[in-house]
């Protein structure tokens, strides 16, 4: 992968921004991939600027991952979070956006069906990654195959305690996901993994330098052809 290290999650925002209208501007039915959590946080805010006066209305998107089983108007559903985050302040036209679906009813179908739809939509364009502390993407805790498709995972509990903050407490958060799989991530045409703050620098080294390993479900990325990090010095700091 390319490593960029940069100032500051407000630089590696805008950097990812003016990549994310690029393409936009080059091809207004662009798919994106979107993360939730506060990883991405920056690039959202800084795509709202710079895309005013951008006809977005035809920008098609693919959250990587849900809570199953959370109501999907919680706050915190991705589906919620997408909306308030991504949708809402983008413009963007909530028809085209999608969120793998966490209902336990009919969960069998819900990892095929959003594959289907990432087909159709002809692949993600560009996938915006985030990293957990364990070295997820998506949800692909240590252990997920690399030829995994988007299916039901168990959180771990480093998970749900990383993610507790956006609970009232831990016991609120969802035990299981929906996330896209390993081998769905690396279709993306592009990767861009961004990370934050000292806690997810071995997360980092572990995906660009480790072993190419299920454990270290990040390490995923060095089989892409065009993946880049962008990183703050403190998450790039156990890089070799
Ligand atoms: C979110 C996702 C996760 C997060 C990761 C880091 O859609 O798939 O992989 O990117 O848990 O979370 P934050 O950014 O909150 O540290």
């Amino acid at each position: 992968a390319e490593v960029v290290i940069v100032e500051n999650a407000a630089a590696a925002g805008a950097l990812v921004a003016d990549e994310i209208v690029r393409l936009i501007v080059g091809r207004p039915d662009a798919v994106l991939g979107l993360a939730t959590g506060s990883t991405p946080l920056p690039v959202y805010e800084a795509l709202h600027g710079r895309l005013a006066g951008t006809d977005v209305s035809q920008v098609r998107g693919f959250a990587l991952d849900e809570y199953v089983g959370i109501d999907p108007k919680h706050p915190e559903s991705y589906r919620s979070v997408i909306a308030r985050e991504v949708v809402e302040p983008l413009g963007l036209n909530p028809d085209q956006i999608h969120v793998p679906n966490g209902a336990i009813e009919g969960i069998e179908h819900a990892g095929p069906d959003y594959e289907a739809a990432i087909e159709a939509a002809g692949g993600v364009d560009l996938q915006i990654l985030g990293i957990g502390t364990d070295g997820h993407i998506g949800f692909n805790e240590p252990g997920s195959s690399f030829a995994s498709r988007t299916r039901v995972k168990t959180l771990t509990s480093q998970t749900r305690e990383d993610n507790a903050r956006f609970f009232d407490s831990i016991d609120q958060v969802p035990m299981h996901c929906m996330t896209q799989g390993l081998g769905t991530i690396l279709q993306a045409r592009h990767l861009v993994l961004l990370a934050f703050g000292e806690g997810k620098a071995q997360a980092v080294a572990d995906a660009v330098e480790g072993p190419l390993t299920a454990m270290l479900p990040g390490s995923a990325i060095q089989l892409h052809p065009h993946a880049t990090v962008v990183v703050d010095e403190a998450a790039a700091s156990k890089l070799k």
